[in-house]
């Protein structure tokens, strides 16, 4: 399937159907659009200490490259690819404190950066070690207590992150909230779920209480090169000075929610942060894994932010319907709003952009 979205959204038809339940579509974009993004990694308490080893997934379920964050005797942290680099075995299997890597398969041991240090019964063997032979290291990026990894980026971390950079300070002093955090399995291509979060054209039709706390009127999305912004005004609005948004968009916000292509979502709230990461599973699963950051307890049960989880029942299940629904053959493709769909129509270029590569 390729497709073509008309820039002018005026003119513009939505990607056919078939892109939300085409095999073919969903291996294509976890290839392109999913192998180089940037991702949230881990928070930096997995590796607080040198010595400590976090092994993780790059989009587990989706992509699933095996990758190793390290803190070394330095104080230095690397991300790493966690397969060895004689026969691909997993290094390391389990987070914990160590002095080095070793692979329990043959016994080859590398250095917390990943260099290669010793391997047995390798003696004549010709022109080894060489470079090859260390663990291949992955780019990271740290932003406040938040680490970020891509394995082949389509473009530098500060490019793709860099409206919320500019505008909100740090999550530096943030404190991770387990009991907030927690896993939605979704009956759905990831896209929908996407475009879903992309517009509050339907806050009025399926949000009543969320918009009871919001103004419809003001709502407003920016476009930005690798995603968008949307920005809810209402009465439980930040604190005046936080945000560095410029002061015409900087008054009582209620909530910030950024997207970054393709399954990024930063929600800032007075209380603090939500975390959405979009997780392909199949052309009709999707998991979304909420991670909850607060900043200031006694804002939790203010506006925008105090509803989270009932949003997300009231998002999944429209959401969900539209699986069903563009499934159907009396349907291809839809017009857009103007003024309401603009950060959708924003997306779908970006996809068909990454189908077309
Ligand atoms: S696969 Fe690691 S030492 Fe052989
Ligand atoms: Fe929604």
């Amino acid at each position: 399937v390729t497709f073509e979205i008309h820039p002018d959204i005026a003119k513009a038809e939505a990607p056919p159907s078939e892109v939300y339940s085409s095999q073919d579509c969903f291996e294509r974009l976890r290839k392109t659009a999913f192998r180089n993004s940037w991702q949230f990694a881990a928070d930096l308490d997995q590796v607080k200490v040198p010595g400590q080893v976090y092994p993780f997934s790059f989009i587990e379920g989706c992509v699933d490259e095996p990758l190793l964050l390290t803190r070394d005797t330095s104080d230095q942290i690397h991300c790493i690819s966690n397969v060895c680099t004689h026969r691909g075995a997993l290094v390391c299997e389990h987070a914990g404190n160590e002095r080095y890597l070793r692979c329990r398969y043959h016994g080859r041991r590398f250095g917390l950066n990943g260099s290669f240090e010793h391997m047995p019964e390798f003696e004549g063997v010709e022109g080894f070690p060489s470079e090859s032979d260390s663990l291949r290291s992955v780019q990271f990026e740290q932003w406040g207590r938040l680490l970020f990894c891509a394995v082949e980026p389509a473009c530098p971390f500060s490019e793709w992150m860099e409206p919320a950079l500019a505008a909100v300070p740090p999550p530096t002093e943030y404190v991770y909230d387990a009991s907030r955090s927690r896993d939605y399995l979704v009956k759905a291509n990831w896209a929908l779920y996407v475009d879903n979060y992309l517009e509050g054209f339907h806050i009025p039709f399926v949000h009543a209480a969320l918009n009871e706390v919001i103004d419809y009127g003001t709502y407003r999305t920016d476009l930005f090169p690798w995603g968008t912004l949307q920005t809810a005004y209402g009465s439980d609005s930040f604190d005046d000075g936080f945000l560095q948004l410029p002061p015409d968009q900087a008054q009582g916000v209620a909530a910030l929610y950024y997207w970054f292509f393709p399954n990024l979502m930063l929600n800032f709230y007075p209380w603090g942060l939500s975390i959405n990461v979009v997780k392909p599973l199949a052309a009709d699963r999707t998991k979304v894994s909420f991670i909850c950051y607060v900043r200031d307890p006694s804002r939790l049960s203010d506006g925008a932010g105090a509803q989270l989880d009932r949003v997300e029942r009231e998002d999944e299940s429209v959401v969900e319907a539209v699986q069903r629904g563009v499934q159907s053959g009396l349907y291809n493709r839809g017009r857009y709003s103007t003024k309401r769909e603009t950060g959708p129509h924003h997306f779908h270029r970006m996809l068909a952009r990454a189908l077309s590569e």
